[in-house]
C-alpha cells in the first residue's frame, strides 16, 4: 500500500495507472474508520481495479474550532485498516498542501446546502464541496463513493459533480450499523455511556415513521409529532431538526402522496465526562408511501 502526502504525487500515479488501463474508486474520508468506512472500500473494490481513500480532516468543514480539536485522529490504526482491506493507494496530504497559503476559491452548491445540517452548521457544505472538489481534481478516479448516512451530503456532491461536470461516478452505500442498529459514526466513541445506550431511539423514531407511512399516514404534522415523541422517550436527547424533505430537491414537504419522502434527524446527545461538547448524530430514511407511484 502506498502512502501520498502531495496532490502532484496523486495526479501523477492517477495518470499512470489509467494510462495503464486500471479503473480507480476513490473513498473520501476524515480517517477514525469504523466499519461504515470499511464497507466503502469493499464498495470501492467491487467498482473497481484500484481502491484509494483519501484521509484528512478538513478544517474548513467545521463550525466550531473545539469540534475540529476533538475530532479523532489515530493515522497508525487507519493506515492499518486501510492495509488490511486490501486498499491500494491513501492520500494523507497535509492542511498547508490542501489549502496553501492565500487560498480563496471556495465551491458552493446553492440551494441544496441550506436546509438540514446546512441549517445547524452554516458554511460546512462548502467546506466539504470545496475539499471533494480538490480531491476529485487530485486523484481523478472514475468512481467515488459516500455513505448514505449523510445524505445530504451525498446529494449535495452529486448536484456539484453534475453542474461542474466532474468526470466521475458516485456511488452511495447504505448506512452500516451496530447491533443495536444505532447508524456507525466516528462521533459515537465521544458519546457518554448513558447517551450511547439511548442513541437507538434514532432508529427506533425511523422505524416508527415507515410504520406509520406503511400504514397509510398521509400528514406531515402527525408525523414529525409521532417522531418527536419517540425521540422524546430519550431523556438525553436534544433534537436539532426533525424534518421531510422531498428526497430530490431537498424542498419541505406538505403531504406524504404519491412521491417518497425523506425523514431525516439530528439530534445532540451529552459527550464523555469532561467534554462539555454536545454530540450531534444524524441519520435518515426514505419513506415509500403505502399506494401510489414511487419514484
Ligand atoms: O463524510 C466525510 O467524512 C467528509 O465530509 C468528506 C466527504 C471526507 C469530506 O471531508
Amino acid at each position: 500500500m502506498q502512502v501520498i502526502e502531495t496532490i502532484r504525487a496523486l495526479q501523477l500515479l492517477s495518470e499512470a495507472e489509467r494510462g495503464a488501463g486500471q479503473t480507480i474508486a476513490l473513498v473520501p474520508t476524515m480517517g477514525a474508520l469504523h466499519e461504515g468506512h470499511l464497507a466503502l472500500v469493499d464498495a470501492a473494490r467491487a467498482r473497481a481495479d484500484r481502491v484509494w481513500v483519501s484521509i484528512f480532516v478538513n478544517p474548513t468543514q467545521f463550525n466550531e474550532p473545539s469540534d475540529l480539536d476533538a475530532y479523532p485522529r489515530q493515522l497508525a490504526t487507519d493506515l492499518a485498516a486501510c492495509r488490511e482491506r486490501g486498499v491500494d493507494v491513501v492520500f494523507h496530504p497535509s492542511v498547508e498542501e490542501m489549502y496553501p497559503d492565500g487560498a480563496q476559491t471556495v465551491v458552493t452548491v446553492r440551494e441544496l446546502s441550506q436546509p438540514l445540517c446546512g441549517a445547524s452548521r452554516p458554511g460546512h457544505f462548502d467546506g466539504v464541496t470545496t475539499i471533494v472538489s480538490k480531491l476529485l481534481l487530485a486523484a481523478k478516479p472514475h468512481v467515488a463513493v459516500f455513505g448514505e448516512k449523510d445524505y445530504q451530503q451525498l446529494a449535495i456532491i452529486r448536484r456539484m459533480v453534475s453542474d461542474l461536470g466532474f468526470d466521475v461516478e458516485i456511488d452511495g452505500v447504505p448506512t452500516v450499523r451496530e447491533p443495536d442498529r444505532v447508524a456507525l459514526s466516528s462521533r459515537n466513541v465521544r458519546l457518554s455511556d448513558a447517551s450511547r445506550a439511548q442513541a437507538c431511539v434514532l432508529v427506533a423514531a425511523l422505524d416508527a415513521a415507515e410504520r406509520a407511512v406503511t400504514a397509510g399516514e398521509t400528514s406531515i404534522e402527525r408525523l414529525l409529532f409521532l417522531v418527536r415523541n419517540e425521540i422524546g422517550k430519550a431523556p438525553l436527547a436534544r433534537i436539532d431538526y426533525v424534518e421531510l424533505r422531498d428526497p430530490d430537491s431537498l424542498s419541505a414537504v406538505t403531504e406524504i402522496t404519491d412521491r417518497a419522502a425523506l425523514l431525516a434527524l439530528a439530534v445532540g446527545f451529552p459527550a464523555k465526562d469532561g467534554d462539555s461538547e454536545s454530540i450531534r448524530l444524524i441519520d435518515n430514511r426514505v419513506l415509500r408511501p403505502a399506494r401510489g407511484h414511487v419514484d
